[in-house]
């Protein structure tokens, strides 16, 4: 599938992964708009670096939350408004709020349970699960509204691919200490990919799932150096955190190539024990 020309939603697309893929689409592969969706004050700041040094302005910063749906609406609309149906779309925005699910306290044996607070949980379950499943159901509604429009119904292999989409996974949805509910939304995900591959081909629309490793990003830095030392890089084949840019190098093959529709693991060899 041709990237060149087309219209992208990244959500997370101020820092780490969705930066780094906001960064390849707009250099290498000419897309023609890209909303930068984040919550993060360098949104703009991001935006207009780039889109100086590109000369063009490709990137346009949408600074919300992306669990608010008007704000998900919002976004849509001014996209189609302007440059017609989105046909990417790379929901990236994620946290991280890790915490044992049951502990002994070494100092008096006794069990902290209720160790997980259910608030948090919710929200890293809208963050990492609810969201980046309804910002890639409002791409494929863009590309059937815009196909209804015209009077398309059930997509053709004549007609080449319309749109693909990547959700974000994490090598934590096998199950990690200290994430049960961030590998809870990792492997939901899963069912969700699945399901939108079967049901978005109607419309000629591809969805898949990368799982990445441990990416040099502010959320893995913000788990300590210790922690990257001692716990991370031993696990790992490559003994070197990924780089976002190499994440962002495999989404945006599965964006171009319509052979993929599955699962991806660019995992760095991660081998954790038990
Ligand atoms: N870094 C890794 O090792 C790694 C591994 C596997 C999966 N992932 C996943 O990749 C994605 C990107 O992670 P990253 O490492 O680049 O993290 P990051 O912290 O560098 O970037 C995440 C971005 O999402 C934004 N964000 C978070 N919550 C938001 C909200 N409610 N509304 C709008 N924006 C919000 C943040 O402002 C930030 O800019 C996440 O889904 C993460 O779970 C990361």
């Amino acid at each position: 599938m041709i990237l060149n020309g087309r219209t992208a939603v990244i959500t997370g697309g101020a820092s780490g992964i969705g930066q780094a893929v906001c960064m390849k689409l707009a250099n290498e592969e000419e897309v023609r708009a890209i909303a930068v969706v984040d919550q993060a004050g360098e949104t703009e700041q991001f935006c207009r670096k780039l889109n100086d040094a590109l000369g063009r302005p490709v990137l346009l910063p949408y600074c919300g939350d992306v669990t608010d749906r008007a704000f998900r609406e919002s976004v849509f609309q001014d996209m189609e408004e302007r440059f017609g149906p989105v046909t990417l779309c790379v929901p990236a925005a994620g946290i991280v709020r890790d915490r044992l699910a049951v502990k002994l306290d070494q100092t008096n044996g006794k069990v902290k349970h209720n160790m997980y607070d259910e608030d948090e949980f919710r929200r890293v379950i809208d963050v990492d699960l609810l969201a980046p499943i309804y910002w890639a159901m409002r791409m494929v509604a863009s590309v059937a509204m815009d196909r209804a429009t015209r009077g398309l119904k059930q997509w053709v292999p004549a007609e080449t691919m319309q749109g693909a989409i990547v959700l974000i996974g994490s090598i934590s949805s096998a199950g990690n200490r200290g994430q049960i509910a961030y590998a809870t939304a990792k492997r939901g995900l899963e069912g969700a990919q699945a399901t939108l591959a079967k049901e978005a081909v109607y419309f000629g629309v591809r969805c898949a799932i990368i799982h990445p490793g441990f990416t040099d990003t502010p959320m893995v830095r913000s788990l300590g150096e210790e922690m990257i030392k001692d716990r991370i890089l031993p696990n790992t084949q490559l003994r070197r955190l990924i780089r976002p840019d190499e994440i962002a190098g495999a989404i945006v093959f599965m964006l171009k190539n319509s052979a993929v529709s599955g699962t991806l693991w660019a995992d760095a060899g991660w081998h954790p024990t038990a």
